[in-house]
C-alpha cells in the first residue's frame, strides 16, 4: 500500500450512523419533491393564482399549454396575446368550472364545432383580434 493512502478507521458505530442517516434524509427530500408539484399543479408556462385565475397571456404560445394541469375549480383562463392559430375540437374538454375564457389577440381562423360544449359555466368569452371569418351557429348554443 502506498504510504500516502491510509485506511479509514472510523469507529464502526459512527460509519453505520452516517450511512443509515443519509438515505432517510434523501428520501424525505424526494417525498417533498414529488408532493409539491401535485399540490400546486399549474400548466407551464402559465401562472395560477389562488383566486382561480390562470394567466397564460403573452407567452408566445403556438399551442395550448397542458390544460389537464389546470387547478381544479379554475374560473378564468387567459390565453390572450399569443400565437394560437388553431384549436382541436376537444381543446377545452372538461373545463366546466371556467367562467371566463380570453383568446383575444391570437391567429385563430376557425373554431371547431363543439369547442365550448363542456364549458357549462362559461359566461365571458373574448375573441377579438383573431382571423375568424364564419362562425358556426351551434358553437354558441351553450352560451
Ligand atoms: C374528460 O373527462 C373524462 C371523464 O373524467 C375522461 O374520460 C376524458 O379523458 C377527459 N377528456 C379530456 C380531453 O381530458
Ligand atoms: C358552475 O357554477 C356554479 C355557480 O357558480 C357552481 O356552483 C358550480 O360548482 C360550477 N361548476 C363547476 C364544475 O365548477
Ligand atoms: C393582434 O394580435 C396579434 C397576435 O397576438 C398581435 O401581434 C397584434 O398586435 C394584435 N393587434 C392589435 C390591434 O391588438
Amino acid at each position: 500500500m502506498p504510504p500516502n493512502i491510509r485506511p479509514i478507521d472510523l469507529p464502526p458505530t459512527s460509519s453505520t450512523t452516517r450511512y443509515l442517516a443519509r438515505p432517510v434524509f434523501l428520501c424525505g427530500l424526494c417525498l417533498l419533491a414529488v408532493m409539491l408539484p401535485v399540490a400546486s399543479s399549474c400548466p407551464p408556462p402559465c401562472l395560477c393564482y389562488s383566486d382561480g385565475l390562470v394567466d397564460c397571456g403573452g407567452r408566445g404560445l403556438l399551442t395550448l399549454p397542458p390544460l389537464h394541469l389546470l387547478p381544479p375549480g379554475s374560473h378564468s383562463l387567459l390565453l390572450a396575446n399569443n400565437h394560437l392559430a388553431s384549436l382541436g375540437p376537444s381543446a377545452f374538454a372538461n373545463l366546466s368550472s371556467l367562467e371566463e375564457l380570453d383568446l383575444s389577440n391570437n391567429y385563430l381562423d376557425n373554431l371547431p364545432a363543439g369547442l365550448f360544449r363542456d364549458m357549462s359555466n362559461l359566461t365571458k368569452l373574448t375573441l377579438h383580434n383573431n382571423s375568424l371569418t364564419g362562425m358556426e351557429r351551434e358553437l354558441f348554443q351553450v352560451l
